[in-house]
């Protein structure tokens, strides 16, 4: 059974204290918390991008709704770029601790920085990853400055697959407008420019995974998101109200629709809960998040909306998406369910 987590406040805190050390220690399993264990593995849809245009937005469109995550594969993304992107965050978590301090803060606002535990706000509870989140906002932002220049290949090598993968999830935007019956260039502007995050996640080895979670159960609050995968499992997404581990083919990205566009398709598309659980072993796992621009007001388009169909979803700024979305959490207790009618409803 998953522990109440009103006693874990204070613990909670106690390791927040310590967290400058976080990334050089190993949690204590009894602040975590335990992941109910999963028996089901499933294959979100495989979308193949190579098949004929309306062939390809029916899949992504069918995937979407039944499943909320589609996998895509013949995807155009170099295998080389992404070996090599593999291979410089193997290299960056390989470095010293005394080499990545200086990256480390718990400053959510700052866009590139090395943390411990989630961004998320958990009541005080603590997970067990590293990530490095880069950011950068197209299409000629400056904050690349601030990446780091150790491993020395990592701001190249970076640049390039955040470039590739961020033109996979725009092509895929559009073939969703396609899809959807939107225009086009729906999601062209404000509502992608805000930071590309490509973040490097690292869940280090856990003596009991049975007790250790990697991420909590959360929904991403971009727009869209597209996985790397990891041959080690770990990503579960809630599919019918069970916990399923998401597998995928080969030479495949994991597609996670976001809650913006959830509410831009006034639901048509839903954002699924999923979580990361642990292993013995350690996991990779490279994300990249496309965002609107913090002052981008987000509600549900016009095309969605008539008479017999009136807006679910309230329309607001992202970066106030951001903040009310932060407040709801603080207060939950056990399950993150993000049921987002259900906290607008309350705002
Ligand atoms: C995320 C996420 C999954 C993974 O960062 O939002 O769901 O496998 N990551 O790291
Ligand atoms: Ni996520």
């Amino acid at each position: 059974m998953i522990p109440h987590s009103s006693s874990h406040s204070s613990s909670g805190k106690m390791l927040q204290t310590t967290a400058y050390h976080a990334p050089l220690l190993e949690y204590s399993n009894e602040l975590l918390r335990q992941p109910a264990n999963s028996a089901i593995a499933l294959l979100p849809p495989v979308v193949d991008m190579s098949s004929n245009r309306d062939e390809v937005c029916r899949a992504i469109l069918d995937g979407g709704k039944e499943f909320g995550f589609i996998q895509v594969v013949n995807h155009g993304v170099p295998e080389q770029a992404i070996r090599d992107m593999e291979l410089v965050s193997q290299e960056f978590f390989q470095l010293s601790a005394a080499d990545k301090a200086h990256l480390y803060s718990e400053d959510t606002n700052k866009p590139t920085r090395f943390f411990s535990g989630t961004t998320f706000e958990t009541g005080g509870d603590k997970y067990s990853m590293n990530t490095l989140r880069l950011a950068y906002s197209f299409p000629n932002g400056d904050s690349s400055k601030e990446w780091p220049s150790s491993p020395p290949k990592l701001r190249e090598v970076a640049m390039k697959y955040m470039e590739l993968t961020r033109g996979l999830g725009m092509e895929l935007l559009r073939l969703l407008c396609e899809g959807l019956g939107l225009r086009s260039d729906y999601f062209e502007g404000d509502i992608s420019r805000g930071d590309t995050a490509l973040s490097l996640f690292q869940y280090p080895p856990s003596s009991d995974p049975s007790m250790t979670l990697g991420l909590p159960p959360h929904c991403d609050r971009n727009l869209i998101t597209i996985l790397l995968p990891s041959a080690v499992k770990g990503l579960q997404i809630l599919y019918n109200g069970d916990w399923i581990d998401a597998q995928s083919v080969p030479n495949a990205f994991i597609v996670n629709f976001g809650l913006q566009l959830e509410v831009v398709t006034n639901g048509i598309l839903k954002s699924i809960e999923h979580r990361v659980v642990t292993n013995s072993v350690s996991r990779l796992s490279i994300g990249t998040f496309i965002h609107p621009t913090e002052n981008c007001l987000i509600g549900p388009a016009d095309e969605f909306l008539t008479e017999d169909n009136l807006p679910l979803y309230r329309a607001m700024t992202f970066g106030d998406f951001k903040r009310i979305y932060n407040v709801i959490k603080l207060d939950s207790s056990l399950n993150l369910t993000t049921n987002l009618r259900d906290i607008q409803e309350n705002i």
